[in-house]
């Protein structure tokens, strides 16, 4: 069992539903976890994950990004807030905001992402349905450091999926979504115990 004090302190980012913070939720209580979930934070005051966060015991706060004079200043103010927290490692879980390069250099290396698709391909919004228009056979997630290029940071861990004849957006979306749940606590697990090792543009993971 590790003691609470040398676990990392993770703030979670979301704007709605929070399956994946809840995921990482789950993952954390698992005694040797390195990680424990100390503030989820969302920029709209209804989102559903804040509840789920809520009764699992866990802090959060609400900072509404409108009216605060622009990204810029929005984002101080978010900086601001994870500071408080005494955050080491920000976890952004569908947290749907472009952040500010200072926000960015403010996080960097200590910072994760999770995207619906095999990046570099569909960056972006709307994945799974660019997916099934492509005509990829396979599509799935990634989990990513965040650089201040979108959805472009050096990659941690992958899963694929096959894309089915009968797939519809959502058919696929919740076979994506079962590989993000599992993808995004084994890399934040790595980064929290420091096993991750960047390297440029690559991420290698520590052996033994
Ligand atoms: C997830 O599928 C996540 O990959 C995606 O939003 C969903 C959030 O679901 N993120 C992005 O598209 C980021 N550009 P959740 O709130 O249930 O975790």
């Amino acid at each position: 069992m590790l003691e609470a004090s040398k676990k990392k302190r993770v703030a979670v980012l979301i704007s709605g539903r929070g399956s994946n913070m809840e995921a990482l939720i789950e993952a954390s209580k698992h005694p040797d976890c390195p990680y424990q979930i100390t503030l989820v934070f969302s920029n709209i005051a209804e989102a559903k994950g804040l509840e789920t966060a809520k009764k699992a015991g866990i802090e959060t706060a609400i900072l509404d990004h409108r009216g605060h004079g622009g990204r810029a200043a929005y984002d101080r103010k978010v900086l601001d807030i994870l500071k408080a927290a005494n955050a080491d490692i920000v976890v952004l879980a569908g947290y749907m905001r472009i952040i500010t390069p200072e926000f960015v250099a403010a996080w960097e290396g200590r910072m994760l992402n999770i995207h619906p698709a095999l990046l570099p391909s569909f960056t972006g919004l709307d994945t799974h349905q660019r997916a099934l228009d492509a005509g990829v056979k396979l599509h799935g997630c990634t989990v990513h450091f965040v650089t201040a290029e979108l959805d472009a940071g050096p990659i941690i861990a992958q899963a694929s999926v096959p894309v089915l004849d009968e797939d519809t957006e959502e058919t696929l979306a919740h076979r994506v979504l079962k590989q993000e749940h599992r993808i995004y606590a084994e890399a934040l697990k790595d980064l929290a115990a420091g096993n991750l090792i960047l390297k440029d543009k690559r991420v290698f993971h520590r052996k033994g």
